[in-house]
């Protein structure tokens, strides 16, 4: 079990400070381990730029506690971008993300725009070029968050959906015949390699073993038999390096129905890109909703920064209403921290973070009780007022105990 340091806060700038050194050498896009951090803000549609706001001044308020700089760079992408000028994301755009230690990214998708374009051309298009192989996304039953799971409690719930993140069903290929006819045939490719898959599960096994050492393919073997076998002959294969993680496999309709009645089966589930961008958004939903799920895509070889987002989509219909749920995209956020190396302030975010969810009426819209950016006001209070307590009299909170890190799954060292 993964214990929270206790003495997150009592660590002063100061000391920090002194500790500049000794937190080098991650093994990340920004080979030196600075402690500057410039970051890349998109915030895209819908809700996307209200929830990466909250984000980003969580962010902004823990960089002085815990002695880091952060600086961001909005980026003007999406689909206003695209209606006003007929432009997603052009390769100078690209480059200039390059640069930066990480990108948090808010949502992309807006009714005005034929399905598949900005998906395809912003977020399918960064994934792929920045070769972001692995789409971790947890889900963790908070104490004090309702979940729709009838009788479901924190100590029942508590996985990573590790998701091939670059091919499958989502490269696009395929073609369409006899269109505009009775006849019409639409043929849609999946591309599966072994060097994709065996990435996703090398990292699978790598989380699993920092974990409860049980990891799970997900996959439908008995139908998909060609891209099923290299999954499983890929597991086989890399599992023997891993002798003390327990191997399990489900079909992917088998797991909706796990998911929901038994998620303690699950630790770390790896499977590829489709079935793990269904079965994230039902995880979400077993956690308490979409609202609160984050994810990490990771680019493993430390050549192009990682992308951190929301689960959750553009959710139009209550965009500019305040009623969007920030926490998914402060997780992530947290999740950014973490891979950055920043530990100690991606667990204190991410424990503000918990106790204010456990205080909301709801897990979305009017019902939560406040608004998103009143929400992101609590957790900031919450944050400062940890830091005052803390400073008085370090001692544990009521989480210690019933709580693993959430965010803490990208395998950076700290
Ligand atoms: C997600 C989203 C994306 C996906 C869309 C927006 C392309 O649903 O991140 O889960 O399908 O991967
Ligand atoms: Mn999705």
């Amino acid at each position: 079990m993964d214990l929270p340091d206790v003495d997150w806060i009592m660590m002063s700038t100061t000391h920090l400070d002194s500790d500049h050194d000794v937190a080098t050498a991650v093994d990340s896009h920004s080979v030196l381990h600075s402690r500057r951090y410039s970051l890349a803000q998109i915030g895209g549609d819908g809700i996307g730029p209200e929830v990466l706001a909250e984000a980003r001044r969580c962010l902004e308020a823990l960089a002085p506690v815990f002695g880091f700089e952060v600086g961001f760079h909005e980026y003007d992408l999406g689909a206003e971008l695209y209606l006003r000028t007929g432009e997603l994301i052009t390769d100078q755009v690209l480059a200039s993300l390059r640069e930066h230690d990480a990108i948090l990214i808010g949502a992309v998708g807006d009714p005005r725009v034929e399905p598949g374009i900005l998906e395809r051309g912003l977020i399918l298009r960064i994934r792929t070029e920045f070769d972001l192989a692995v789409n971790v996304r947890p889900a963790q039953l908070f104490p004090g968050v309702p979940t729709l799971v009838k009788g479901l409690t924190p100590d029942r719930c508590d996985l990573v959906i590790v998701r091939e993140n670059t091919e499958g069903m989502y490269t696009g290929d395929g073609f369409t015949s006899r269109e505009n006819s009775q006849w019409a045939t639409a043929v849609q490719l999946s591309l599966n390699t072994r060097h994709a898959i065996g990435a996703s599960v090398e990292f699978a096994f790598k989380l699993a073993q920092r974990r409860r050492r049980k990891l799970t393919l997900c996959h439908k073997t008995n139908i998909l038999l060609e891209a099923g076998k290299l999954w499983w002959d890929t597991v086989r294969e890399i599992g023997e390096g891993y002798p003390d993680v327990a191997i399990d496999y489900v079909h992917a309709d088998a797991c909706s129905v796990y998911l929901v009645e038994q998620p303690e089966r699950f630790d770390v589930i790896v499977t590829d890109n489709l079935f793990g961008d269904i079965l994230s958004d039902l995880a979400a939903v077993v956690q308490g909703g979409l609202g609160l799920a984050p994810s990490a895509n990771l680019n493993l070889t430390g050549t192009a920064p990682s992308m951190f987002e929301p689960v959750h989509g553009s959710a139009p219909d209550i965009a500019g209403t305040g009623w969007a749920n920030p926490t998914g995209a402060i997780f992530a956020a947290a999740m950014c921290l973490s891979h950055l190396g920043e530990k100690d302030a991606a667990r204190a975010l991410e424990w503000a973070t918990i106790v204010v969810l456990g205080t909301l009426g709801a897990m979305r819209g009017s019902g939560m009780g406040c608004t998103t950016a009143e929400i992101g006001d609590r957790i900031l209070a919450e944050l400062s007022q940890r830091e005052a307590d803390t400073r008085d009299a370090p001692r544990g909170s009521a989480l210690e105990g019933v709580y693993r890190s959430c965010t803490d799954l990208t395998l950076q060292k700290g």
